[in-house]
């Protein structure tokens, strides 16, 4: 008999943050698994691009326009992947991530910062992970089953300098993660389960600029990354897939409310 336990073959998964790096690795891994994905960006021209990638490795693929921030915009996207396919196993909530005006420079002070650019990173790293737990959470609570999974960061960890409000909100996704965990098992049952990824760090576009010159060296600041790191490297973004998928199968039942750090050893060493 064919081992079940890490199926997640026929699941219907949800992921925001499809157009990008990470939720385009993930989505495609997904496929492969054979689940039925529902990519949602906010960009049109990402997000068609990544379904007409994602349909040459299986058909179960709808892309929709959503943004995370937009709780009425979600609603319709629940309602048409409900009429579609009956039901929301998975949540993935990847869409996020740092914005250049964020980041403080080194010489710029806190006192400085711009707060318009804080409120954007923390409303969307943070709202935008509550706002679609809600909307497809009520899906799952109805079908006393699902699976969510949040991304958080390593600076939720320990203080990384220059990003405070990617940091503030990357620390609030992962209480946010325990605490819908608690009420979801509290009110629904063991049927509905919450965890979080915390990657280390992966070169992507959000963070290329501050890890990588110009001329293609590592910057002073991922010199000191890779010194922390006791797998001396970055990691590679198909890296993740695998704990993303461990925790959306059965293997993971009896696991809600973690953080799995996914980082060379980063969040475990000290740097002595
Ligand atoms: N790349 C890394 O090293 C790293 C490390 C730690 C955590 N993360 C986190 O992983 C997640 C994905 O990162 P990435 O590197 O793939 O970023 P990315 O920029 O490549 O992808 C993010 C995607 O989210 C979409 N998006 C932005 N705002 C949206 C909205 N309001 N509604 C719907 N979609 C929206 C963007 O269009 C984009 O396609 C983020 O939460 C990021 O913080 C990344």
């Amino acid at each position: 008999m064919k081992n079940e336990l890490f199926s997640i073959a026929g699941k219907v998964a949800v992921i925001t943050g499809a157009g990008g790096v990470l939720g385009g690795s993930i989505a495609q891994h997904f496929i492969q698994q054979g689940a039925k994905v529902v990519a949602i960006d906010i960009r049109q021209e990402q997000l068609d691009s990544r379904v007409a990638e994602l349909k040459k490795y299986g058909t179960d693929v709808i892309g929709i326009i959503g943004n995370v921030l937009d709780i009425s915009s979600l609603e319709k996207v629940a309602e048409e992947i409900v009429n579609q396919w009956g039901r929301i196993d998975i949540l993935l909530n990847i869409a996020g991530g740092n914005m250049p005006g964020a980041t403080l420079e080194p010489e710029q002070h806190f006192y400085d910062m711009d707060i318009a650019c804080w409120e954007k990173v923390t409303n969307l790293n943070m709202n935008g992970t509550v706002y679609p737990s809600m909307v497809f959470g009520k899906v799952m609570a109805k079908q006393g089953k699902g699976c969510i999974i949040n991304v958080s960061s390593m600076a939720a960890y320990s203080a990384i300098t220059r990003v405070p409000g990617y940091s503030a909100a990357k620390t609030a996704v992962a209480n946010f993660t325990q605490w819908l965990a608690t009420e979801m098992a509290l009110k629904y049952g063991d049927g509905i389960r919450v965890n979080a990824i915390a990657p280390g760090f992966f070169i992507g576009d959000q963070n290329r600029r501050v890890l990588i010159n110009p001329d293609g060296s590592l910057t002073e600041r991922s010199v000191k990354v890779l010194a922390k790191t006791p797998m001396k490297r970055f990691g590679d973004i198909n890296e993740l897939n695998g704990s993303v998928h461990f925790l959306c199968s059965e293997a993971a039942s009896f696991i809600t409310g973690a953080m799995l750090p996914i980082d060379g050893g980063f969040s475990a060493f000290s740097g002595v």
